[in-house]
């Protein structure tokens, strides 16, 4: 075809005949906010998030955690309060994590078998003062051991598997009792899952479920959660024999299969953000309802460059939040839950 024919081809060519545009102008539906709330493909509600909250001894105290700006540490009585506010703000459930004194802290940590620690007295008071929210415990050896591990070390300091899971279940068995709903594994021991879930039928728990850390990766996103639950002095080494390789993709799912034959009710990839691939996947090779954990890194991260005026606060978050919807999780723990649901 010889140029000229070309051009005039072209130009007789009315907008209509052409292929695709302009027939099609996605811009269409972007031109007023009506219309883009109208088809947007995913949305955050209050409904989403789990607010994780720090517990600490004492009374009438909110010590703030410095390297996570906005987030607090609460005595009891006032997570009670912050529950209550929570829950009327439309969160559903919290996830509580307690700062356990030096003190208590031994290489067994046997304090997490402690009917009457202080998660278990968090969990008791907020369900007996705020029944209207769901409590998710958090189930590792952590907060509880000397060496900062999730497990019982061995002398020559590898973590024991098949031995941390006996405490597990005792720790669990605490929790669930106390008003734990939710029971959250976060430790990634083989067959841990499994083992709860039988010991729950057991003790005629079988109404409490189970959302499981199922792809838990070794990460240093989890730096200001060491510090606000002061275990990052304390750790020995790090955690990657038995958390995940941030290199492994299939590995996530050989993970899921075996948290759902074990019982899992609902899982979780931890962190998120780092981790949107490992969530897509789980989302479209698995049924369970899935969730991101937005990890304490994650938001410092965006706190800090907020601070120093290099981002919108705002609206870095409510687009963090949105990815992760969008990416297939049902819901997302954030420590920016209360900011989030004031944003909508
Ligand atoms: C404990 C636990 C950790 C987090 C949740 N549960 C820390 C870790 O595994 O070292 C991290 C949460 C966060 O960074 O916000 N097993």
């Amino acid at each position: 075809m010889q140029r000229t024919e070309r051009n005039s081809y072209n130009a007789g060519m009315r907008n209509s005949d052409k292929i695709g545009f302009p027939l099609h102008r996605p811009r269409r539906l972007r031109q007023s906010g009506w219309i883009r709330d109208l088809v947007a493909e995913t949305r955050l509600a209050p409904q989403d998030f789990i607010w994780p909250v720090f517990v600490i001894e004492g009374e009438n105290t909110a010590e703030p955690v410095s390297s996570m700006p906005g987030v607090s540490r609460y005595t009891i009585d006032r997570l009670v309060a912050e529950a209550r506010a929570a829950q009327q703000s439309g969160i559903p459930a919290l996830a509580l994590f307690p700062v356990v004194d030096a003190a208590r802290k031994t290489a067994d940590g046997k304090e997490a078998l402690n009917a009457d620690n202080l998660i278990c007295r968090a969990l008791s008071a907020v369900k007996e003062a705020v029944p209207e929210i769901g409590l998710i415990a958090d189930v590792a050896l952590d907060p509880y051991t000397s060496h900062g591990h999730d497990g019982l070390m061995s002398e020559k300091g590898a973590i024991l598997n098949d031995e941390t899971i006996e405490v597990l279940c005792g720790q669990a068995l605490v929790q669930a009792r106390a008003g734990a709903d939710i029971i959250a594994p976060s430790d990634m021991m083989d067959g841990r899952v499994g083992a709860i879930r039988h010991m729950l039928e057991d003790e005629g728990l079988q109404n409490t479920m189970i959302l499981s850390y199922t792809a838990k990766y070794a990460s240093g996103y989890y730096g200001p959660f060491r510090d606000a639950v002061t275990s990052a002095g304390a750790l020995k080494g790090d955690k990657k024999t038995y958390q995940m390789d941030p290199r492994n993709r299939d590995e996530a799912l050989l993970e899921a299969a075996l948290d759902i034959s074990e019982g899992a009710d609902m899982l979780m990839v931890k962190p998120g953000l780092a981790y949107l691939d490992t969530i897509v996947r789980l989302y479209d090779n698995t049924q369970l309802p899935l969730f991101a954990y937005h990890v304490s890194g994650e938001y410092s991260m965006l706190k800090a460059a907020a601070q120093n005026g290099w981002l919108d606060y705002d609206s870095c978050l409510m687009e963090t939040l949105t990815a992760f919807k969008r990416a297939g999780c049902r819901g997302i723990l954030t420590y920016a839950a209360r900011e989030a649901v004031d944003l909508l």
